[in-house]
């Protein structure tokens, strides 16, 4: 199997989010995808280790919003390489909820849904969860979505452990690996004060290739 191939795929980048019992929360993923038209049914991946993932299980609703290419990294870092379990990933950004109660964000956003889990299927690692969508609403209609392969070449960005299409290194690289964002350092050496330049993390988040 040539773990390449898998490189081929096509994907946009997305916010999901929901909110249980007053948290509010949510996070990136490439795997959002409209299954079915009538009704209009969206399918989600998510890793089971995701707090996002416990809040749309106990909620049973979710929003899902397709990033646009002026998103920032700092958006993607709050929402794609830190867990709801430790950050309030809505504090301080422009947001709106939607008539289930889930919480969006506005900037740079194309357009948002609102789904009901209607099934969800253990997939492994994963689980993926089919939403019936009950809401959906263009927020910027001139602005491009991001896609997966343009996060990549565009914004250099990097993919977590916990995304579906993320892959160990199996070409012979010499350096370190961020265990939050997969950033590799090709280098022989690793300096303590490094900080990884995606996700910010310090120099005891890096392990030896
Ligand atoms: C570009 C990108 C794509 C990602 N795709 C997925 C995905 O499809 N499914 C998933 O479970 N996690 C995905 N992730 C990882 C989650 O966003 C990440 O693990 C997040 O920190 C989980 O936060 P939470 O614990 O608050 O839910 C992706 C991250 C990035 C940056």
């Amino acid at each position: 199997m040539d773990p390449k191939a898998f490189f081929k795929l096509s994907y946009g980048v997305y916010i999901v989010s929901s909110s249980t019992d007053g948290k509010d929360g949510g996070c990136v993923i490439n795997t959002m995808t409209q299954v079915t038209s009538s009704p209009a049914r969206i399918s989600i991946a998510l890793n089971k280790n995701n707090f996002t993932l416990k809040l749309i299980e106990t909620s049973g609703t979710f929003s899902g919003v397709v990033l646009a290419e002026a998103v920032e990294m700092d958006m993607i870092k709050r929402f794609g390489f830190q867990s709801g379990r430790e950050a309030s990933k809505y504090e301080d950004i422009p947001m709106g909820r939607d008539s289930l109660y889930n919480p969006y964000p506005t900037e740079n956003v194309c357009s948002r849904f609102t789904c009901r889990v209607i099934s969800s299927l253990d997939v492994g690692t994963h689980v993926l969860i089919i939403g019936e969508v009950v809401e959906a609403q263009v927020m910027d209609g001139t602005a491009q979505p991001l896609t997966y392969a343009n996060y990549h070449l565009k914004k250099n960005g990097t993919t977590p452990p916990n995304a579906p299409s993320y892959q160990e290194t199996t070409e012979k690289t010499v350096g370190y690996r961020c265990s939050v964002c997969g950033y590799i350092l090709e280098s022989d050496t690793l300096p303590d004060d490094f900080i990884c330049p995606v996700c910010g993390k310090d120099a005891s988040y890096f392990s030896k290739l």
